[in-house]
């Protein structure tokens, strides 16, 4: 039986596992929260939709109880304050810390061999903190950052080129921050033809700052953080691990050398399957890129510095 916990039940926390549910990705999906009776509720509200939607995976919800989490193959992280209008994702570590902290002890209690997917604000950050707090294989806990970054820069470049968002590739490397991330746009492609071929390089340039501030623009319109894609974004990498896909997303990872970096969790291209990340890939980045990343890297650290021993 494969199983799938998802620890807070807000708005991403809630999507990931209806998402989950509906596509069949786990046998069981338990959801956990810390406010009485959320969990509970909405998983007995996406339970009713069983029978409308022929959804055949079981949810269940609880407060506080981590033995209902016992034996999770994967446990998403999404527990957390998320950003209002105007603030950034940096701004949300103190709260946030504190409680990736204790989640992680807890989760890790019941599911020693689980593979952690980390979701909570400052993402990149709070996934390096789960490496410090776990000691586990560095594999085995992975950064939900770049699959919906490059989610939306594919949908800005949709937009642009009046494509069906499923015909574009494209990735997001980088930080998972407004001024870190790094749409890779000498790589995306349309149909395989990379979009420079139909785009001028100023409608490229305002697709990459689009992506930057996608989080940011949709935040403003919505008085907190978005939920469909990020919900979705980290079903994806859950299912990519679970039914050991090789599947290659842009996640965060503990680099070890690779691009030039060290003991740190950035945004690279791996390949997802069982056991977590079961590879970081190289791109054959050109020099602009090169010391994008590494601003990008140098920004991560900052932040990475302020977190509370
Ligand atoms: P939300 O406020 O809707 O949900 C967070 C949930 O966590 C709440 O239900 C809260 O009760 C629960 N929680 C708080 N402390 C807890 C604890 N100790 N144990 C269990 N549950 C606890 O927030 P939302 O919108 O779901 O965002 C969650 C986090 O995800 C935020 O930090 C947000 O910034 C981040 N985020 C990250 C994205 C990414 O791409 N990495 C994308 C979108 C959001
Ligand atoms: C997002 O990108 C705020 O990380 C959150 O929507």
């Amino acid at each position: 039986m494969s199983k799938i916990t998802v620890v807070g039940a807000g708005n991403v926390g809630a999507t990931a596992a209806n998402v989950l549910a509906l596509r069949g990705v786990a046998d069981e999906v338990v959801m956990i929260d810390i406010k009485e009776g959320v969990s509970e509720g909405k998983a007995m509200d996406m339970m009713q939709t069983a029978n409308l939607l022929d959804m055949n995976t079981r949810i269940k919800g609880v407060t506080n109880d981590y033995e209902a989490t016992r034996g999770s193959d994967v446990v998403i992280i999404t527990s957390g304050i998320p950003r209002k209008p105007g603030m950034t994702r940096e701004e949300l570590i103190g709260v946030n810390a504190g409680i990736v902290k204790s989640v992680t002890e807890s989760v890790l209690k019941y599911s020693p061999d689980a593979v952690i997917i980390c979701v909570s604000n400052p993402m990149d950050t709070m996934t390096y903190l789960i490496h410090k707090v776990s000691g586990l294989p560095k594999n085995r806990i992975i950064g939900m950052g770049g699959a919906l970054d490059s989610s939306r820069f594919k949908y800005y470049l949709s937009q642009e080129l009046k494509a069906n968002p499923n015909e574009v590739e494209g990735m997001v490397i980088g930080g998972h921050g407004d001024t870190t991330m790094i749409p890779l746009k000498r790589f995306a492609t349309l149909r395989g033809v990379p979009v420079k071929e139909y785009l001028a390089d100023e409608k490229l340039d305002k697709i990459v700052a689009d992506t930057m501030v996608g989080g940011a623009t949709l935040t403003k319109l919505l008085g907190t953080s978005a939920w469909y894609a990020p919900g979705a974004a980290a079903a994806e990498v859950a299912e990519a691990v679970l039914h050991d896909q090789d599947a290659i997303i842009p996640c965060s990872a503990l680099v070890d050398g690779e691009y030039g970096e060290k003991d740190l969790c950035i945004g690279v291209p791996c390949v997802l399957g069982k056991g977590g990340i079961k590879k970081i890939i190289e791109l054959p980045l050109n020099e602009e890129e090169k010391e994008l990343f590494r601003k990008s890297a140098e920004a991560v650290r900052k932040t990475n510095a302020a977190l509370p021993e």
